[in-house]
């Protein structure tokens, strides 16, 4: 039986680079593959079409998936209007109703490309990190929520921070599984010096790691203290557990030391339930309006989001090493993206990766 991909490419370059994964997944088809994809809207797209971000019907289509492969949503034009119809409210619906709750963020560096880095070579060259970021709870979903008005002139915008301990436990759990075929740490981030739901990710951390897995290392650490750690020394990490406000800011930390943000997959993962893995899979970068629809865009990013897919969903682990390969030959040969190129190095499109990454398929498999 085939296996389902619900493609949903969304806004700006999301299209873009989309259409070079679809000659990804086509490949992998070619040789002995059965994917089968569906293509749908999400973000400002679907909003444009049905004045929601995303629909019932796509909704639906996306919990019935093996997997969902996302590009990018959000646009200028869509800035002033209501948070509930607005592009990002698509995403995170996906994330809300598909029960996404552990966003895996991988930064690591590429040799070849540890000269884009804003930091010097040595700190980044070789940087391995895992950020897990809470995604279905605390301030991006918290109640009470809104802007009221106080009847003096004056407004008031309140969000909430909330975790329970249930939510904390199962992604400190994941952030522990994968550390076990890593380097066995993990850094537990929060800022208990302030907030109750830091300190109470600390305790539940604490309690996780005592019980469950006392033969590897956790430590902690405040979330701004990370921020300044990540820059100074980036690989002191290993594996990094936070909530979903703070894994959305020390993520693109991370994510700029490794060169561009246009190189970054990430999945983003529930619970498993009769054999099945709710999943989605994601580019960190956004939608770039600045550079959409002129074929500039790196397609690396969605391309590994999608090699994640074949590591996580589908157990094709070999085909995902070989993805990577792939594209770390290209990135030897000195193919460069706008983003990823240094100075006056010349850039090629975001086809002209596709079409590399392709051949170096070829080559390899
Ligand atoms: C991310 C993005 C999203 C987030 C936006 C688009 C809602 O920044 O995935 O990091 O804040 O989670
Ligand atoms: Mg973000």
């Amino acid at each position: 039986m085939a296996t389902n991909l619900l493609l949903l490419p969304g806004d700006g370059i999301g299209p873009e680079v989309m259409a070079q994964v679809e000659r990804i997944i086509a490949w992998f088809n070619d040789n002995g593959a059965d994917f089968a994809t569906e293509t749908d809207l999400v973000g400002g797209a679907a909003y444009e079409s049905h004045g929601q971000s995303i629909s019932d019907e796509t909704m639906e289509k996306a919990i019935a998936a093996d997997a969902v492969i996302f590009g990018a949503v959000g646009g200028a034009q869509w800035e002033n209007i209501g948070y509930e119809v607005r592009p990002e409210a698509g995403l995170l619906r996906l994330r809300k109703d598909m029960g996404l709750f552990a966003n895996l963020r991988p930064a690591v560096c590429f040799d070849q490309l540890a000269d884009a880095s804003s930091l010097k070579r040595e700190l980044v060259e070789g940087l391995d990190i895992l950020i897990v970021r809470e995604l279905t709870g605390g301030v991006y979903f918290g109640e009470p929520r809104g802007i009221t008005d106080l009847g003096n002139g004056q407004q008031r915008g309140v969000n909430t921070q909330v975790y329970d301990t249930y939510e904390i436990e199962r992604v400190v759990r994941v952030a522990f599984e994968l550390a076990k075929v890593r380097d066995s740490r993990v850094m537990s981030v929060e800022k208990h010096n302030v907030m109750e739901s830091g300190l109470l990710w600390k305790d539940v951390a604490t309690k996780v790691h005592a019980e469950e897995y006392a033969d590897m290392t956790l430590e902690h650490m405040l979330a701004d203290n990370c921020a300044m750690q990540l820059v100074r020394t980036p690989k002191q990490f290993d594996v990094i557990v936070t909530d979903n406000l703070f894994g959305d800011i020390l993520s693109d930390i991370a994510a700029m030391l490794t060169g561009s943000l246009g190189m970054l997959p990430s999945a983003s993962l529930g619970a498993e339930k009769d054999g099945k893995l709710p999943a989605l899979y994601e580019p960190v970068h956004g939608s770039a309006p600045d550079i959409a629809g002129k074929g500039l865009a790196n397609p690396i990013a969605t391309i590994l989001s999608f090699g994640m897919a074949l590591k996580y969903s589908f157990k094709m682990t070999d085909e995902a090493k070989m993805l990577e390969e792939a594209i770390q030959n290209v990135l030897e040969s000195g193919l460069r993206t706008g983003d990823i190129a240094r100075g006056d190095e010349a850039i090629c499109s975001t086809s002209e990766m596709g079409d590399a990454i392709l051949a170096e398929m070829n080559k390899l498999k």
